[in-house]
């Protein structure tokens, strides 16, 4: 079994894996619409639109268990869907994959918010797992590391660290 990794599991992996490779899926859409502010997937009008991340392997005897502690990790707010995976490297063939998205029909989603909102919301939010600007910091950082365009998560992270520059000049 293969779990796709878009946010916080692209550079957080407390689970056994048996292997690790970059690529995408198609006609979804990554947006900080899960409250905290962290990233779900929302399926895209534009079918060709991609979602980087990274694909973890999973081994037989151990997809019950990594299954139960993503469960409990994402707080059993996401659904399992079946997806294409397209890995980065060309050599490579596409193969299928489970993504976990935060529906709309999960009382945690919050919905669509301009990017302005999300930053103001990011740049004061902490939850139980830390600081939501660490959170978009790491995942921006995780993301250019690997070459991956996000124009989405780009721009909110860029009026976060305006928003946080101008509280340091007041103060
Ligand atoms: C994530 O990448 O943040 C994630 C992936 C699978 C389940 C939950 C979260």
């Amino acid at each position: 079994m293969w779990i796709f990794g878009y946010g916080s599991l692209t550079w957080k992996v407390d689970f056994p894996y048996q292997q690790r490779v970059v690529g995408y899926i198609k006609g979804y859409a990554r947006r900080f619409w899960q409250p905290g502010r962290v990233v779900t997937l929302v399926p895209s009008k534009d079918p060709e639109e991609k979602v980087w991340g990274v694909a973890y392997k999973i081994s037989e005897e151990k997809q019950e268990e990594v299954m139960a502690h993503l469960d409990h990790r994402e707080k059993d707010g996401y659904q399992r869907t079946p997806v294409t995976f397209f890995p980065q490297e060309a050599a490579l063939k596409p193969w299928e994959l489970i993504i976990y998205l935060g529906s709309e029909t999960n009382p945690f989603y919050t919905g669509p918010a301009k990017e302005d909102e999300i930053a103001q919301i990011i740049a004061s939010a902490a939850g139980p797992s830390g600081s939501n600007k660490e959170y978009l910091f790491q995942l921006a950082q995780t993301m250019r590391s690997l070459n991956i365009n996000d124009n989405h998560l780009y721009s909110i992270e860029n009026k976060v660290k305006s928003i946080i520059e101008n509280i340091n000049q007041k103060t």
